[in-house]
């Protein structure tokens, strides 16, 4: 209360990372609503390359054929997800293309493309971005820093019930555990807890009570940034 924030929360940077399920594509979505932010989902512009890279029957550890792919193939994130203009939204969720993604992002060179396209992405400023290594790599000066976890079984649940909303498909533990491992222990870039992170165990709580305790750090900081400003430190 009391303070005037610049539409879209000026030039703040929000990362968010975590395993898969933990919720951060809901919790960015709330957080780019309640602040004006652009969301960024790092997760779809690595999978709508890798959608390209399967129908092109590219190799998915294949550096320099990911390369020249990244190069000559326009995918564009937002609401909705196109490659070339062609809308792949729901194409790039199917767990094919999950399974796939994760074996792809264990490859260095592909990893270095999508690290600059992100940070092109986040220069604008006014932005929440979520993925694996948004806090450690892409973003390591971020404004606020968020690792969002939660058990193993209760990303499982989170996942069948939208999953029964989308009838995608089948084992979805299986999947999670599979994709927990690659993002964990691939060499380059592995998922960790960024240094300076808020962690948070998402297991018990909701959406909103997530939201209002990340909510929180994101006023704390803008408070304390606009403070200095306003007193021309
Ligand atoms: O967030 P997601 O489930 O849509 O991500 C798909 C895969 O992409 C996931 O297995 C890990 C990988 N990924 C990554 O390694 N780094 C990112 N910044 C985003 C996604």
């Amino acid at each position: 209360m009391g303070l005037n924030y610049p539409s879209r929360s000026e030039q703040i940077q929000i990362a968010i990372d975590g395993p898969s399920g933990a919720g951060k594509t809901s919790l960015a979505a709330h957080l780019s609503t309640t602040f004006r932010l652009t969301h960024i989902d790092s997760g779809a512009l690595y999978r709508a390359y890798c959608l390209v890279a399967l129908r092109q029957n590219i190799s998915l550890l294949d550096g320099e054929a990911l390369t020249n792919l990244v190069a000559s193939v326009r995918v564009a994130i937002g609401s909705i997800v196109t490659i070339d203009g062609e809308d792949v939204t729901r194409a790039i969720r199917t767990s094919e293309v999950s399974s796939a993604t994760s074996v792809l992002a264990t490859c260095p060179a592909f990893r270095y493309q999508m690290v600059g396209k992100l940070r092109e992405l986040a220069a604008q400023g006014g932005i929440v971005m979520e993925g694996r290594d948004i806090g450690t790599v892409v973003l390591p000066a971020a404004d606020v820093k968020i690792y969002l976890d939660a058990t193993v079984e209760e990303r499982v649940r989170r996942r069948r019930l939208q999953q029964q909303a989308l009838i995608l498909h089948t084992n979805i533990e299986a999947e999670i555990r599979e994709r927990d491992l690659r993002d964990q222990t691939r060499t380059t870039d592995p998922l960790r807890v960024p240094a300076g992170a808020t962690v948070v165990d998402s297991t018990d709580l909701t959406l909103d009570q997530v939201a209002t305790l990340v909510s929180r750090k994101i006023y704390t900081y803008l408070r304390r940034t606009y403070r200095f400003r306003n007193s021309g430190q």
